[in-house]
């Protein structure tokens, strides 16, 4: 993996791939960096990626900023709680709330939603940057249920989901732990490895897999 290749690609606002592992998912997911957004890379994932267009962040921010699991808010109602089940890949899910900046209209056009992630980005770098006051800026600014659903890392450690994939290799390039997502599919299915990778070539993109991610990690 070249790091500064990488971040160079992501910074100037291009998207990578990235395959997750053999017996997990075996899905590839188009990935942005949070700070280089604009609504032409939503269109992106909406159009040429076709799945659901995540923000993800690391569980720092999370806490900072008092989010909580989906999995953790269903657990806490009566009743509610039977709906929480762990999927066929056998992770907990990394989803907390879904929000919108307050200035969206309808929430999901292109605009809408990269204006909802543009503003969760500066909340993110300000909050590790200057602290509290960011967290009051994200109450003010943002309101849920939204049309951007928000993921938080567990760590590598524990879970290795692209949430966590992604969020580490944040980490290793030293940039924010801020990235937009989404699934690449295909007819009917999700892409499989080999044919992303023929996209990848076609396009010009970076394809990367976990288990590279997992070596810088460990390197
Ligand atoms: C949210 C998903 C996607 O697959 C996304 O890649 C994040 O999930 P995970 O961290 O489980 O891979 O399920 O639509
Ligand atoms: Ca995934
Ligand atoms: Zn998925």
């Amino acid at each position: 993996m070249n790091r500064s290749v990488l971040k160079k690609e992501l910074e100037s606002g291009l998207p990578i791939l990235v395959y997750d592992f053999d017996g997990r998912e075996e899905e590839v997911d188009m990935v942005f960096y949070g700070g280089a957004v604009s609504w032409k890379s939503i269109r992106t994932l909406r159009s040429v990626a076709g799945g659901l267009i995540c923000y993800a962040t690391g569980m720092k921010e999370a806490e900072s900023l008092g989010l909580p699991f989906q999995v953790e808010i269903l657990r806490s109602i009566k009743g509610l709680d039977r709906l929480v089940k762990k999927p066929v890949y056998n992770d907990e899910p990394a989803f907390s709330l879904w929000i919108n900046h307050v200035k969206t209209t309808t929430g999901i056009s292109d605009r809408d939603r990269a204006l909802t992630v543009q503003s969760l980005h500066e909340i993110i770098t300000g909050l590790n940057e200057k602290g509290s006051d960011f967290r009051e800026r994200f109450y003010q600014e943002f309101y849920s249920p939204g049309h951007v659903p928000l993921l938080i890392s567990r760590g590598i450690g524990r879970r290795k989901g692209h949430t966590e994939l992604t969020v580490e290799l944040m980490n290793l390039l030293g940039l924010e732990r801020s990235v937009v997502f989404a699934e690449m599919l295909d007819e009917g299915i999700s892409m499989k490895k080999d044919k992303v990778m023929d996209f990848a070539k076609y396009r010009g993109f970076i394809f990367i897999e976990g288990k590279e991610i997992l070596k810088e990690v460990s390197s």
